[in-house]
């Protein structure tokens, strides 16, 4: 972590030719269980984690934006007197996003030179460009003063994710980089974002594994599981999915494909599964924490269809470790990314050590491990 934020401001500092005054950190963060659930206004149970976004960035008296993405050896400027436009480059979409609807809601601050740099895996489902939106959002309200509360900063970045660069994502990732808690998960009603604090048992670690599968249509699929959503929702006549049951499922199954079925069923046993596994995770019940992962991974499998073969075989494997010691399912959006397991600590390097012999082995892909501790939100950076 000081590697990083040492090497942003050195960045800074050659880029400027003077020093940055602010340094911000925005975490990335893992789902441990609750998938799709946000956009149907359910309950997802996140943690931040120890990858982050840092921003080292200084005021400018005009109202030019200089950014440089050190990570993705881009530079990108643009004028805040002007109206904010799309860029060609994806990444610059995300800043560009973000200072256009702060913007919207607080004219008053001038330009700013920023450097960006993180260590966030990128597209590996960990939501790095959740990072990026909020890192940014940070920063400006930050260096300004500006009153935004956090649960407004988390929806400015969500705002910016759906409207400016195209993804319908739900509020979770914004969310959780914003309000994390250090050694907590956040059970989060996606309806009202009031939140419940689980702390994190201290004999388990949250380890995620990379699948290092990518998929070229994970927006547009994912897009189309929220549409089949909200086709769902509107032949069951309830304003989101969250209002379902599965009784009221199994009396219009009939009225719908069974594709749109299927998704339905989904989220409406997610969001049980969710509130369970919050109150299995509370009482430090493993065993039942490592069941509902486990049904959680096998209704994306078959019912939302976002998991991929790779990624099944990832799951079998560290379960095969695991037993019921722990839990571990698919975590993200889906379509490749990462698994996340709670395992006990000495469990670790047995899972490792398999991982990496019957992986390969099946599916002729290399895995990145990584051991995360729960983290707080967004903020400022001593430096
Ligand atoms: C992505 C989206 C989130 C959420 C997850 C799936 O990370 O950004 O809003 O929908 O997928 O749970």
């Amino acid at each position: 972590m000081q590697k990083m934020i040492q090497e942003t401001l050195s960045q800074f500092q050659t880029h400027y030719g003077y020093p940055a005054e602010l340094v911000i950190q925005a975490p990335g963060r893992v789902n441990l269980i609750g998938e799709h659930t946000d956009y149907n206004d359910g309950f997802v149970l996140p943690c931040a984690i120890n990858y982050s976004t840092f921003i080292a960035s200084k005021k400018r008296t005009d109202h030019q934006v200089n950014i440089i993405a050190v990570d993705f050896d881009g530079k990108d400027n643009f004028d805040l007197g002007k109206p904010i436009n799309k860029s060609e480059q994806g990444w610059a979409n995300y800043v560009r996003g973000v200072f256009k609807y702060v913007q919207e809601l607080h004219s008053d601050f001038t330009g700013i030179d920023l450097i960006i740099h993180g260590n966030v895996p990128l597209g590996a489902g960990l939501s790095s460009s959740a990072a990026l939106e909020v890192s940014i959002a940070t920063t400006i309200k930050t260096l300004y003063h500006l009153p935004i509360d956090p649960k407004t900063l988390a929806k400015i970045c969500q705002k910016a994710e759906n409207k400016f660069v195209g993804m319908n994502c739900g509020i979770m990732d914004q969310f959780i980089s914003t309000l994390g808690e250090k050694d907590h998960a956040l059970l989060i009603d996606c309806r009202n974002l009031e939140t419940q604090s689980i702390s994190m048992p201290t004999n388990l670690s949250v380890v995620i594994i990379n699948s290092n599968v990518k998929h070229g249509l994970v927006d547009s699929e994912y897009n189309l599981r929220r549409q089949q959503c909200e086709e769902a929702a509107q032949i069951l006549n309830v304003p989101k999915l969250r209002d379902a049951t599965i009784e009221l499922l199994e009396q219009h199954k009939t009225k719908m494909s069974n594709v749109v079925y299927r998704r339905a069923k989904h989220i409406i046993t997610e969001n049980t599964r969710t509130l369970e596994a919050a109150k299995a995770l509370s009482e430090n019940n493993i065993t039942k924490l490592g069941e509902l992962m486990q049904a959680g991974h096998l209704s994306m499998k078959d019912d939302f269809e976002i998991t991929a073969p790779a990624v099944d075989a990832l799951v079998d494997i560290v379960k095969s470790v695991l037993g019921n010691k722990g839990g571990v399912r698919m975590t993200g959006g889906g379509f490749g990314g990462c698994v996340v397991a709670l395992a006990p600590h000495d469990m670790i390097e047995p899972i490792r050590k398999v991982v990496e012999k019957e992986y390969y082995a099946q599916t002729g892909l290399r895995e990145s491990f990584y051991i995360c501790h729960a983290m707080n939100g967004a903020g400022k950076v001593s430096v």
